[in-house]
């Protein structure tokens, strides 16, 4: 068994959960920065403030001055001789926040009003959560733009900030936070009270929160994925966002001036619905490690690339997919099956098989935050790789 603390997706890379921070994962040749730091979660003493800051602060190439020690960091260990100074003035708001309702989602939490200038989202590829109700919501600040000069790599202002909100068999359970600060990025979930008067930061994660069988990642977690984007938002994106289904879409950031280079145009993507699917399918549940930009992904799975790029080709077979699988050699040909994909025959597909594997197989792909099966996703590949 791993321990309780020890993120799935690190125990199942084999990066090993019983080190300490010595036992961060080999850098990827050319990474700087490192790309994950693995070490256990700081735990964060008696007052049950969150800790999540120091850890993304070392990914970041500059994170600036280090925190004072309430905002993450090192904090120093309690001194016996310290007494309680009353006369301290309080503490400001820790970044990131105990609280949901301190993060600038809501004006008022109670009432769920939103705050100003927070507007709802829908990525037009979604990940499985084994069939959590999701709600996403923006924010980018006032008289800011968002730094579209690469249109698959979208650059955000500091202070921006995404929220998700995850609802299973109807019962309210977490909010994920990802935060742009002047010293790099938090990524933390919020886990909602009894009585949904606010939620609560947990660095952790937790197994079957709130009674049900859904699993709160901790921040080391979250890093996992999010890591696949230079500026972790992985939805928020021209490819995702060009649709006309949401408050928040590319035309309406156009419209109102937000990106510093609007793009010429929509999206150029597979014109062939069935490999659309299978392809942004993997894009949104796939895509987040097997990138380049996630170099510890990457390297391991030796250049699979399951991204769908903004300006790509409508012929399907130079989707970057196809083209680093269609007929590609495994590493590690598990099941007796040697090519990654074998064009027209999923049971022969290296990729399918990992795919099909029951959820929580160590060789399982994806390999973490899945419990049940995305037969929809499974089914629009199995008839893209029959169609080739
Ligand atoms: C298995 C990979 C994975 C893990 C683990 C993960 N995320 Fe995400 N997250 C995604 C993907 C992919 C999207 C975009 C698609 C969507 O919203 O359905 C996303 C979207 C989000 C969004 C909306 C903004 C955006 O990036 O598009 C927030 C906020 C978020 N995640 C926070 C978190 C936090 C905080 C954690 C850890 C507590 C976490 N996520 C763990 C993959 C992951
Ligand atoms: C959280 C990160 C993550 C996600 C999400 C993920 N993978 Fe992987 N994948 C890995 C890692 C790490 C490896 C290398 C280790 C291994 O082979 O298990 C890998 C390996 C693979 C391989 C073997 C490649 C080779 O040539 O050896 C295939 C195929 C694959 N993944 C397909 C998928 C598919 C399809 C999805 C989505 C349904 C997916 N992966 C989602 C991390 C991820």
């Amino acid at each position: 068994m791993r321990p309780a603390w020890c993120p799935a997706l690190l125990f199942v890379w084999g990066a090993g959960c019983g080190e300490t921070a010595d036992g961060a994962m080999p850098e990827a040749p050319g990474a700087s920065p490192p790309m994950m730091v693995v070490e256990p979660p700081k735990t964060n003493g008696d007052d049950g403030m969150p800790m999540g800051n120091g850890q993304d602060a070392s990914l970041d190439p500059d994170p600036g001055p280090k925190p004072d020690a309430h905002s993450g960091g090192q904090a120093p260990e309690p001194d016996a001789s310290d007494t309680p100074d009353a006369a301290a003035p309080e503490p400001e708001i820790e970044s990131p926040p105990a609280l949901l309702s301190q993060t600038g989602l809501y004006a008022d939490i109670g009432s769920e009003t939103l705050a100003d200038g927070v507007v709802t989202y829908r990525p037009r590829f979604e990940l499985w959560s084994d069939g959590a109700e999701k709600r996403r919501w923006f924010y980018l600040p006032e008289g800011t733009q968002i730094d579209t000069s690469d249109m698959d790599k979208w650059r955000f202002p500091v202070g921006t900030k995404a929220w998700k909100e995850f609802t299973r068999d109807g019962v309210r359970v977490e909010t994920r936070l990802v935060e742009k600060t002047d010293e790099g990025w938090e990524l933390i979930a919020y886990i909602w009270r009894e009585d949904g008067s606010d939620a609560d930061a947990d660095d952790l994660g937790m197994e079957n929160a709130r009674g049900t069988p859904h699993d709160v990642p901790g921040t080391t977690l979250c890093n996992s994925c999010h890591l696949g984007q230079p500026d972790r938002l992985l939805g928020i994106s021209a490819l995702q966002l060009w649709h006309d289904d949401g408050d928040m879409t590319v035309q309406s950031l156009m419209a109102e001036g937000r990106l510093t280079n609007p793009p010429a145009g929509p999206p150029t993507l597979p014109s062939d619905p069935t490999a659309l699917n299978a392809l942004g399918g993997m894009h949104a549940n796939c895509g987040s490690c097997h990138t380049p930009e996630h170099l510890e992904v990457f390297d391991k799975a030796d250049g699979l690339i399951l991204t769908l790029p903004y300006g790509g080709s409508t012929d399907p077979t130079q989707a970057p997919a196809y083209m680093t699988a269609v007929g590609v050699a495994v590493d590690n040909a598990l099941g007796d099956l040697p090519e990654r994909i074998a064009a027209g025959a999923p049971d022969q597909s290296q990729l399918f098989y990992r795919m099909e594997l029951p959820p929580g197989d160590e060789d399982g792909m994806p390999p973490t935050a899945v419990e049940l099966p995305n037969t929809e996703l499974i089914t629009a590949v199995r008839t893209w790789i029959e169609m080739m």
